[in-house]
């Protein structure tokens, strides 16, 4: 499985950084919703689904995470702990995100409303479609 890491140049100073996310530059797709994910517990699993259409880009802001990511034919793990690297989570890919640091702030991008038709949330569904098409 491909796994895309963006990286985005860091506007640094003796003041501190500072991270520029342009749509169709750094963050490859038009933005349309952005969210955040934070409190999330050290102990707790989500995620739990993949999108038929939707692109989105991870961010952890602050402190890291770990996710799974699982084509349907092979599942991978990585940790997520630098603000100035973005995760791509392609259409059809079913991910899962744990190991929550305790200050963590995962912000993603994507290029699309919430669609709730737009998520399969069960994993046979998943692998049937995948192996199905
Ligand atoms: P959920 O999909 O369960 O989060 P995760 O996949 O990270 O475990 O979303 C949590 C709640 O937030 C759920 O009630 C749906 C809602 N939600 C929105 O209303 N809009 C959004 O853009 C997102 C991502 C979630």
């Amino acid at each position: 499985m491909k796994i895309e890491i963006i990286n985005f140049p860091k506007h640094g100073d003796e003041r501190g950084a500072l991270v520029v996310l342009e749509e169709q530059k750094s963050v490859p797709f038009d933005v349309k919703r952005i969210y955040y994910m934070f409190d999330t517990k050290k102990d707790v699993r989500r995620g739990f689904h993949a999108h038929k259409k939707l692109r989105q880009l991870a961010i952890p802001v602050q402190g890291h995470c770990k996710f799974l990511l699982d084509d349907g034919n092979e599942s991978i793990e990585i940790l997520v702990d630098n603000p100035t690297q973005g995760l791509m989570i392609e259409p059809m890919i079913w991910h899962e995100m744990f190991d929550y640091s305790e200050n963590c702030v995962l912000m993603v991008l994507a290029d699309d409303y919430y669609d709730e038709s737009d998520y399969i949330r069960n994993y046979e569904e998943f692998k049937q479609r995948v192996t199905n098409g």
